[in-house]
């Protein structure tokens, strides 16, 4: 069985979507084995306790660097031995030991469409002000494997969305979230741990099921 742990810094509504399908028996076999908090006292810990998954604490703010806190991660990550990491609204660019660690077996949620509105500084909320700045009628979001370029690696699920006249970038994220993230994270976490994925180079395969 694939060891799952979900990685959050907030509110946790993607890790709910993940219990959601955990619990419909939609996982593909995955087990949420841990979710590890970039802080304590977010509401995402108490989803995870409220679902019985062990919840952890590694916080960035006990760490002089992002490479410090990616090092205790992984030390974290193998003392699990976790298979797959999955970020969900996780606010902290890890540096290249975690990508070492768990080549192509790190998956992010994204809320656009990869290659728009990406990179760093694109997190959050910022990430629907800039959408809906520019002007763009459609935005979505990408699930995809992570690499050493922040939301640069493999593209494995994407889901297009409208923007709306009169659109906040509030009103634009919970629309992002409910018609797409929610659905395509728990998809793409399924087909890996159905082993249903491969890569070559930015390409990803979708094998056919059973
Ligand atoms: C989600 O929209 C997620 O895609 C985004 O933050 C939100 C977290 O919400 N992640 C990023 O911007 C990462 N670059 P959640 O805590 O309710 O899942």
């Amino acid at each position: 069985m694939t060891r799952i742990a979900v990685l959050v810094s907030g509110g946790g509504t993607n890790l709910q979507a993940l219990i959601g399908a955990r619990d419909r028996g939609e996982l593909g076999g995955g087990e949420l084995a841990a979710v590890i908090s970039s802080k304590a006292d977010v509401y995402a810990l108490e989803r995870a306790k409220n679902a019985g998954i062990p919840g952890y604490v590694v916080a960035r703010k006990d760490y002089d660097s992002n490479r410090a806190m990616t090092q205790a991660l992984v030390a974290k990550l193998k003392e699990l031995n976790i298979d797959l990491v999955v970020l969900a609204g996780f606010m902290h660019i890890l540096t290249e030991e975690m990508v070492q660690a768990y080549p192509n077996a790190i998956v992010n949620v994204h809320p656009a469409l990869i290659p728009s509105f990406c990179g760093a500084g694109y997190y959050g909320l910022h990430v629907h002000e800039k959408a809906l700045a520019y002007g763009v009628k459609v935005t979505g979001a990408t699930v995809h494997f992570v690499n050493e370029e922040p939301d640069g690696g493999p593209i494995i699920l994407q889901k297009a969305v409208d923007i709306l006249p009169g659109d906040t970038p509030e009103v634009l994220q919970r629309r992002v979230m409910e018609q797409a993230e929610w659905h395509i994270l728990p998809q793409a976490v399924a087909l890996f741990c159905q082993g249903r994925l491969s890569v070559e180079g930015r390409i990803v395969t979708i094998k056919e099921g059973e």
